[in-house]
């Protein structure tokens, strides 16, 4: 099974989200940027790859423990592109305000996975959401879009909860299936 955690966005995140969308589409034209569908948009915390045997009953299991975090806000504030240099592949907005939270509780639900003995990403985690791929693309699809003047106040969601998700990949594109939830604590 293939699986991740991610925090899904609320339907006035996903809102604003869709509309910060459709004016990046509109300002840079005809490049072959493929938008994420609304639908799909979701902050991934962990990526696990595929899990087998026992694993994701495990992975259900230590998502479902109880979280001590509490609920927090984050601001999605800037735009970028992965990777850094050359051709872009991924366009994504990153958090501002709540960033480190987010590392906390992302620390914290990753740590929960490694104490399984599954494999978990190394790498910095860089919170963000990604908004659309290149089919492809070349260096100056990077200027096109991070030029943009941007409005000011960026798209606001209020986290929440931890998802786990199963990821089915066809030919017509991902299918995600919520398996389980952790629901952070309500603020004091
Ligand atoms: P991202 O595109 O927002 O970084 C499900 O595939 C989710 O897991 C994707 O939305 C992706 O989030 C994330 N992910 C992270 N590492 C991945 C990888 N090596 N392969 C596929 N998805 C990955």
């Amino acid at each position: 099974m293939r699986l991740f955690l991610a925090i899904d966005l609320d339907d006035a995140a996903r809102d604003a989200i869709a509309v910060e969308q459709t004016r990046i589409a509109q300002a840079i034209g005809r490049s072959p940027l493929k938008l994420v569908v609304p639908d799909h948009l979701h902050l991934t915390l962990v990526f696990l790859g595929e899990v087998r045997g026992d694993g994701p009953a495990a992975v259900r299991a230590a998502v479902e423990a109880p979280l001590t975090e509490t609920a927090f806000d984050v601001v999605f504030d800037t735009l970028g592109v992965f990777p850094a240099r050359g051709a872009p592949r991924v366009l994504w907005i990153g958090v501002g305000e709540g960033a480190a939270r987010l590392i906390a509780l992302q620390r914290r639900i990753a740590g929960r996975i490694a104490e399984l003995g599954l494999v978990v990403e190394r790498r910095a985690f860089h919170p963000h959401l990604t908004l659309g791929r290149w089919r492809e693309s070349h260096p100056r699809d990077r200027t096109a879009v991070l030029n943009r003047p941007r409005a000011p106040g960026g798209p606001r969601l209020h986290v929440d909860h931890v998802t786990l998700y199963q990821s089915q990949l066809s030919s017509s594109g991902s299918t995600y299936t919520r398996l389980a939830r952790a629901t952070l604590e309500s603020p004091p």
